[in-house]
């Protein structure tokens, strides 16, 4: 009797594990691996020559299929970001053309794009999307790094781990394996092959390399302000031990006089 109890508990202790352990809210995903990013912790800073190159490999190899409409060229060269110089950044947008207007006469019209503008969609409407990819949906990389549960380590994972269909799994025609994506199958053919770009500051382009830099680019992308924050909370952190600092001698003199 009493061996039974036990058996039951260990087998509802091994089923309550099962229920809340990650592996299974993420539908069977193999956990992706912590990477060592220069943005983690809490003095954590973009890489700027990074984030430059994931911005090549965003604009050279996502953006015929993903949009990032959150982001506009300008941003490219704010504080905390890649910096680009003004010049740069009108150069780079000056490669895209975007719809303006009505003119005068009503009638829209195309233009090169300008600094203000944001970046361009590589589809006219969700369904052209689809239409082009197997009926899945590019998303948005504006956010995805928030978006994705496990964000940078997630899409570096996902984006390197492509990989043959073991034994038994069946794939159909526009799915490929990834052990990373939720259900092992994704709609992406893997985009990152070696030496796909050439880098313009002579960086060899890896898997692993373009990978890591797109990531942090997009990390960027999602929170802008991530090296502002940190920088706040630094100095929010010295004032506080400051002023506890200040107190603690204060009510030690004013208590001292009680006596
Ligand atoms: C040929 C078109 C194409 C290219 C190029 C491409 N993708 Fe995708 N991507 C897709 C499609 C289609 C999906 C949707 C897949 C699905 O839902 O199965 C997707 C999905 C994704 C996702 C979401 C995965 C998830 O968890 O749902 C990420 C992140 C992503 N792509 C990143 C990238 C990055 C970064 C690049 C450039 C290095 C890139 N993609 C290049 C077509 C593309």
């Amino acid at each position: 009797m009493k061996n039974l109890t036990l058996k039951t508990l260990a087998a509802s202790a091994v089923l309550v594990a099962g229920l809340l352990s990650p592996a299974h809210a993420a539908g069977d995903a193999k956990h992706p691996e912590a990477m060592d990013w220069s943005f983690n912790g809490p003095t954590g800073t973009f890489d700027r020559n990074a984030l430059r190159r994931g911005f090549q490999v965003y604009k050279e190899v996502c953006a015929s299929c993903h949009g990032l409409s959150q982001v506009s060229f300008r941003n490219l060269s704010q504080d905390g970001g890649p910096e680009f110089s003004e010049a740069e950044v009108k150069a780079i947008a000056a490669e895209y053309t975007v719809e303006d207007g009505p003119d005068s006469y009503g009638d829209m019209f195309e233009r090169p794009a300008l600094p203000k503008d944001r970046f361009v969609e590589p589809y006219p409407n969700e369904n052209a999307g689809r239409a082009a990819n197997g009926g899945a949906y590019p998303p948005d990389l504006s956010l995805i790094t928030k978006a994705r549960s496990g964000g940078a380590d997630y899409i570096h994972a996902l984006l390197t781990g492509y990989s043959e269909a073991p034994e038994g799994v069946e794939m159909r025609p526009g799915l490929y394996y990834n052990p990373y994506m939720p259900g092992g199958k994704i709609a992406m053919p893997s985009p990152l092959l070696e030496d796909i770009i050439e880098y313009g500051d002579g960086t060899p382009a890896t898997i692993e390399q373009m990978s890591s830099d797109v990531v942090q680019f997009l990390t960027w992308a999602a929170e802008p302000e991530l090296e502002a924050r940190k920088r706040t909370g630094i100095m929010v952190l010295i004032y506080l031990t400051i002023f506890a600092g200040l107190m603690y001698f204060s009510m030690r003199k004013i208590w001292a006089d009680q006596h």
